[in-house]
């Protein structure tokens, strides 16, 4: 009985860890709200064929909005916290939208040149890191919609704010 509590507790112990390390690698889970997630699909301008990634995916809320409502040919959500990736993952199992798919890890880790959207709800020391990656692999025309937060010292293409209350979602090209 003990060895099972103490492997319970070892177990529960990696998930809080990998939680906080989530936090502190680019931001801690916090989800966007529903009734912005058409501002954020509309800001995106998304086309036939693009490859969308959302950086940091959480449970996947932005990656089946967009496989119903958009005719991206790819949407990968990139996740780093354990117990996200696989709410995520059984989220898809019960789908049935192929074009969704999921990368376990650090997306500071991965090649994001093939995106033509990017989308992410990251804190702004963390977009501050990103922008040399972005810069380095973004091809022309590609574009980052960004939810509450700025790139620091970039202007945004376009700011979508419908109200006092809303929050601020931002549009770049790169
Ligand atoms: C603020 S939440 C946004 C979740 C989702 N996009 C949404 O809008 O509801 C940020 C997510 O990024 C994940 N994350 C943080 N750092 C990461 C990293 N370096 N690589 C991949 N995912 C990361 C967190 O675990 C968390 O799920």
């Amino acid at each position: 009985m003990l060895y099972i509590s103490t492997i319970l507790v070892f177990i529960i112990f990696i998930i809080l860890l990998n939680f906080a390390y989530a936090g502190v690698s680019a931001a801690p889970w916090v989800p966007s709200r529903k009734k912005d997630y058409q501002r954020v699909l509309e800001l995106a301008g998304i086309k036939n064929g693009d490859t969308v990634y959302d950086l940091g995916s959480g449970d996947g809320r932005w990656l089946f909005y967009f496989a119903k409502h958009s005719p991206a040919q790819e949407i990968r959500g990139y996740e780093i916290s354990l117990i996200m990736y696989l709410i995520c993952w059984i989220k898809k199992l019960f789908s049935g939208y192929p074009q969704v798919k999921l990368s376990f890890g650090n997306f500071y880790k991965f090649n994001l040149s093939k995106a033509d959207v990017l989308i992410c709800f990251l804190t702004p020391r963390a977009m501050k890191k990103l922008l040399p990656k972005l810069k380095k692999e973004m091809k022309p025309g590609s574009r980052l919609v960004s939810y509450a937060f700025t790139m620091p010292n970039v202007e945004a293409e376009k700011v979508s704010k419908v109200s006092q209350k809303s929050v601020s979602i931002y549009l770049y090209r790169f």
